[in-house]
C-alpha cells in the first residue's frame, strides 16, 4: 500500500493544473487509466471563454451562460466564474501558456454559439486543449508522480470518508493506494453514446464509482450533443469546432438549403441543443447535412486540426463541404461539488466535467468547460495548500467487508450495444416510452449489482462496461423523472420548459437513498 497526500485520478487540464499548483512539500500522485495525452482536454479545439475584448464585460458572459443554460444554472456560481475568467487567462498567459495573439500582441478572439461577443481565447488555431496540456505537462514539478495505465475501480470509503482507491494495472493485478484527499478528474461519459466527440477513455467511470461510494450525483439528464461531428462511412471521426460556424460556416442540406435560417435569431450560432435538434430532424427524414465552409478564408491556416482530420477521413476541403452529424459532447451534471470541488463525502473531490457545480445549467455555453476545470483546480489547490496532512501515519483503514458473490447476473452487454441503445433511447430527442424501455433493459442487469462486492474479480474491460451501465442508468432515470424539456434534455412528449415545476430543480441521486439497486 502507498500513502499519498493528494491522489488525482485522470489526466486532463483540471488534473494537471491542480498538480502544478500544489506546494512542493505535498506528496502528489496522478493516476490515469491510459496515457497522459489521452483525454478530452487534449482534444478540445475551440478555446476558453473570457470577457477580455474591448467591448466585452464579464456581465455579458454571465448572461450568455445563463441563457444557454436555460436559467437552470446556479447564478452565484456563474457570476463567480465569469468574473474570474479574464484574470485566469492573464495569469496562465503570464506564466507562459502560448495563446494565439496578433502581431500587436493582442489576443485573437473567436466567436462561438450563443456568445454575444467574440470572447474565445484559443491556442494553435484550433488546438487549444493541446496547447494548454503541453504547457502544463512541461511544468509538472518533481514532487508529482504520474502513474499511467492504472485503472481506478473502487473508492475506499468508510463512514462517509474517502481514504483511497483500488486500481488494476496492465496485468489486471489489484493495488491499493491510500490518500488523505482523492480527486476525481475523470471527465464525463461521452462514450456512452454511439456518436461522440469524446476520447475513447471517457466512459463515466468516475461518476459510477462516486455513486457506488455514496456521493451525491446531480443533473445527469443534461447531456450536450455537439451539432457538428465529422461523419463518414457511418461513423463519427471527431469534432468540427463551433468556431468554424463562428467564422462563417453554414449548415446546409445536399441542395444547399441553410437549415438554421428562421429557426433562431442567432442562426447557425444558436445554442447547441437547438442546432443539434434541428439537424436531428433533417437526418430523421433521410437528409444529409453538411457544413458549408465556402465563406471562410484560409480555412486550413485557421483550423489546422480540423483540416488534418478531414484529410485523414478522405474529405476533400476543395469541395468546401464537411459532412456532419450531432454527437454526445459534454455532461452538464455529475458529482455534486462546491466550487472547490468538495463532494458530499469527506476527502473526495471532483473537478471539471466529472463535477456538477451548477455553472452550466441545462446546456453548457461553448468554451466554458476548460474555464470551469481550470478555475476549480486553482480553488482546490489553494484549499489543499492550507491543509495539514497525515504524512503516512495512517497505517490501517477498515474497508467495507466484501461479500461473496452469490447471485451472478446475466453477462454484461457489449460496449457497442450500450452505445447504440443510449443513442436510440436516451439521445437527442427522448420520449417517456423509450426511456421506460431503456430503464427496463438496464434493470434486467440488476443481478450484476450483486457483484458490487466483487469488483476485484472483474477485468478492466468488464469494469468499464459495468460502470457504463451504472452511469447510463443514472442518466435514464433522471431523464424519465424530468417531465419537461430544457437545454440538453429534450422530450418530445413534454416539449416545453416548465418553469413552475422544474426550473432550478435538481434531480440528485445518491446510493444512500436508493440502496443497492439502481
Ligand atoms: C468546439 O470547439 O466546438 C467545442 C468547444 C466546446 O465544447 O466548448
Amino acid at each position: 500500500m502507498r500513502q499519498i497526500d493528494v491522489l488525482i485520478i485522470g489526466s486532463g487540464v483540471a488534473a494537471f493544473r491542480l498538480a502544478c499548483q500544489l506546494h512542493h512539500d505535498i506528496n502528489v500522485m496522478i493516476i490515469t487509466k491510459s496515457n497522459i495525452k489521452e483525454s478530452n482536454s487534449y482534444l478540445a479545439q475551440g478555446g476558453i471563454a473570457a470577457a477580455i475584448g474591448d467591448q466585452d464585460k464579464w456581465e455579458k458572459h454571465c448572461t450568455d451562460t445563463l441563457m444557454a443554460g436555460r436559467f437552470h444554472n446556479d447564478p452565484d456560481v456563474v457570476r463567480d466564474l465569469t468574473a474570474a475568467a479574464p484574470s485566469l487567462i492573464q495569469s496562465l498567459a503570464q506564466q507562459g501558456c502560448p495563446f494565439d495573439k496578433n502581431e500587436q500582441g493582442r489576443y485573437l478572439l473567436g466567436r462561438e454559439g450563443a456568445h454575444s461577443e467574440k470572447r474565445i481565447i484559443h491556442g494553435g488555431g484550433d488546438a487549444t486543449g493541446k496547447t494548454i496540456m503541453d504547457y502544463l505537462l512541461l511544468h509538472i514539478p518533481d514532487h508529482v508522480k504520474v502513474m499511467e495505465n492504472h485503472f481506478v475501480y473502487e473508492l475506499l470509503v468508510e463512514n462517509n470518508i474517502c481514504h483511497g482507491v483500488k486500481t488494476k494495472d496492465e496485468k489486471n493485478i489489484c493495488h491499493y493506494f491510500l490518500a488523505d484527499h482523492v480527486v476525481l478528474a475523470t471527465g464525463g461519459c461521452g462514450q456512452l453514446y454511439r456518436y461522440s466527440s469524446n476520447a475513447e477513455t471517457v466512459t463515466g467511470d468516475g461518476i459510477a464509482m462516486a455513486y457506488l461510494a455514496g456521493a451525491n450525483i446531480a443533473d445527469m439528464e443534461f447531456i450536450q450533443f455537439h451539432p457538428t461531428l465529422l461523419y463518414t462511412n457511418g461513423k463519427t471521426r471527431g469534432l468540427v469546432s463551433e468556431a468554424v460556424r463562428g467564422e462563417g460556416g453554414r449548415l446546409v442540406t445536399k441542395i444547399g438549403k441553410e437549415i438554421m435560417r428562421g429557426i433562431h435569431p442567432l442562426g447557425d450560432l444558436a445554442p447547441r441543443h437547438i442546432v443539434s435538434q434541428t439537424i436531428y430532424e433533417y437526418l430523421s427524414q433521410g437528409e444529409d447535412i453538411y457544413l458549408d465552409i465556402s465563406h471562410i478564408k484560409a480555412f486550413s491556416k485557421r483550423f489546422p486540426t480540423i483540416s488534418c482530420l478531414c484529410k485523414e477521413s478522405g474529405i476533400d476541403l476543395e469541395e468546401k463541404r464537411i459532412p456532419v452529424v450531432p454527437g454526445s459532447h459534454f455532461l452538464m451534471g455529475g458529482i455534486q461539488t462546491d466550487l472547490m470541488g468538495r463532494s458530499s463525502l469527506q476527502g473526495l473531490y471532483a473537478l471539471g466535467e466529472a463535477a456538477y457545480t451548477g455553472f452550466h445549467g441545462a446546456n453548457r455555453l461553448a468554451s466554458n468547460s476548460l474555464l470551469e476545470g481550470l478555475f476549480m483546480a486553482e480553488n482546490l489547490a489553494k484549499w489543499l495548500n492550507s491543509q495539514t496532512f497525515t504524512q503516512g501515519s495512517r497505517k490501517e483503514v477498515l474497508y467495507r467487508q466484501k461479500l461473496p458473490d452469490e447471485q451472478k447476473g446475466k453477462p454484461l452487454p457489449s460496449i457497442v450495444e450500450i452505445q447504440n441503445r443510449m443513442m436510440d433511447y436516451v439521445g437527442i430527442v427522448r420520449t417517456g416510452a423509450d426511456l421506460k424501455a431503456q430503464l427496463r433493459w438496464l434493470e434486467s442487469y440488476r443481478g450484476m449489482h450483486n457483484q458490487i462486492g466483487n469488483l476485484d474479480q472483474m477485468d478492466k474491460e468488464e469494469l468499464t462496461r459495468y460502470f457504463m451501465l451504472i452511469t447510463a442508468t443514472l442518466i435514464t432515470k433522471a431523464a424519465l423523472q424530468r417531465t419537461e424539456s430544457r437545454g440538453g434534455h429534450y422530450r418530445s412528449d413534454f416539449p416545453s420548459e416548465d418553469d413552475h415545476n422544474w426550473r432550478r430543480k435538481l434531480l440528485i441521486h445518491s446510493r444512500k437513498d436508493g440502496g443497492n439497486s439502481l
